[in-house]
């Protein structure tokens, strides 16, 4: 079967027709500069398939027209549908290991000394890895609270943040590498058959979360000496990718630390002012052509 000749799947009750997935494909790039994979069709509309049910839609053209209107509601729900918010605390534990090497060797003691430190979580879904850096920074700098230091935590989707701002976990789902790491972000000291646990309330205050899409303008000018933008950039295309790193390159201080997703790679880092320090890791070392 076929609409205005393109091929279609049945979803049983609302159809994808390749002109539907071409133009959800080209709004999804213009406004959150993401990457539909036409292999990822089925996945797609049975996600989307979800919300034309939800606001009683029965074609994804009428769908699509809601979502050109610019309807902020929808447009959340459009970009959670696209993306995946999985996570885990202390994921890929050797950037953390990296980032206390960094803490330890130089950067914990400047903040002492009054120096600004800034670490940003970019794409932090719902708060496990910033709590890991919160829980990281601790471990070598306890007294963090006392001096200049903020994580800065920021995703696009507010149903992830809203998560991540309560900083309250399922206690059968938060996994850790290891118990020590584990007793860092929560106190064992809680009711240990609680459905529902708490992280520490001390690296809660050095967190800020915020809605932010990383395609947009950033609304902040500051330097950070850690960014960690994980498994984000995979949804892009090329370009956009191209023109994250740079803006990453660009707001990192002199020596800074950019950490990416495991299968996310930066083409030519040494054009855009970055060295490969270990596995998709970077450090901000020369200048920019
Ligand atoms: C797979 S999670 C990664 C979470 C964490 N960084 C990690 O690696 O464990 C990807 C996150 O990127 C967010 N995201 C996708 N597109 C975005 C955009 N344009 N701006 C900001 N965040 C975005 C999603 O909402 C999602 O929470």
């Amino acid at each position: 079967m076929s609409i205005e000749g393109s091929p279609i799947l049945d979803t049983g009750e609302a159809q994808l027709s390749e002109d539907d997935f071409q133009r959800i494909a080209r709004i999804a790039k213009a406004g959150w500069g993401l990457n539909l994979d036409p292999a990822k069709k089925p996945l797609i509309r049975s996600r989307l398939g979800r919300r034309l049910k939800a606001l009683n839609l029965t074609e994804f053209k009428a769908y699509c027209a809601v979502i050109e209107t610019g309807d902020a509601t929808e447009s959340e729900h459009f970009v959670s549908a696209l993306t995946t918010n999985v996570t885990h605390f202390y994921r890929e534990l050797h950037h953390f290991e990296m980032v206390e090497d960094e803490l330890a060797k130089g950067l914990a003691a400047r903040a002492k000394a009054g120096e600004r430190l800034r670490i940003w979580s970019a794409g932090c879904s719902s708060g496990q890895e910033p709590y890991s850096l919160a829980a990281s920074l601790i471990a070598v700098l306890p007294d963090a609270a006392r001096y200049d230091v903020k994580i800065l935590a920021t995703d696009i989707d507010l149903g992830v943040l809203k998560t991540a701002q309560a900083g309250r976990y399922e206690a059968k789902t938060a996994a850790f590498p290891t118990p020590q790491l584990k007793d860092r972000v929560f106190d064992p000291g809680q009711d240990p058959d609680a459905r529902d646990i708490n992280v520490r309330p001390g690296l809660k205050k050095l967190i800020t979360f915020r809605r932010l899409n990383l395609v947009q303008p950033w609304p902040f000018a500051g330097q950070f000496q850690i960014v960690m933008c994980r498994n984000v950039a995979i949804y892009f295309d090329k370009a956009t990718q191209k023109t994250l790193w740079e803006r990453f390159s660009d707001i990192l201080a002199p020596d800074g630390l950019l950490f990416i997703g495991h299968s996310e790679r930066i083409p030519n880092p040494p054009e855009i002012g970055l060295n490969p320090v270990g596995i998709t890791s970077y450090r901000k070392t020369i200048a920019k052509n």
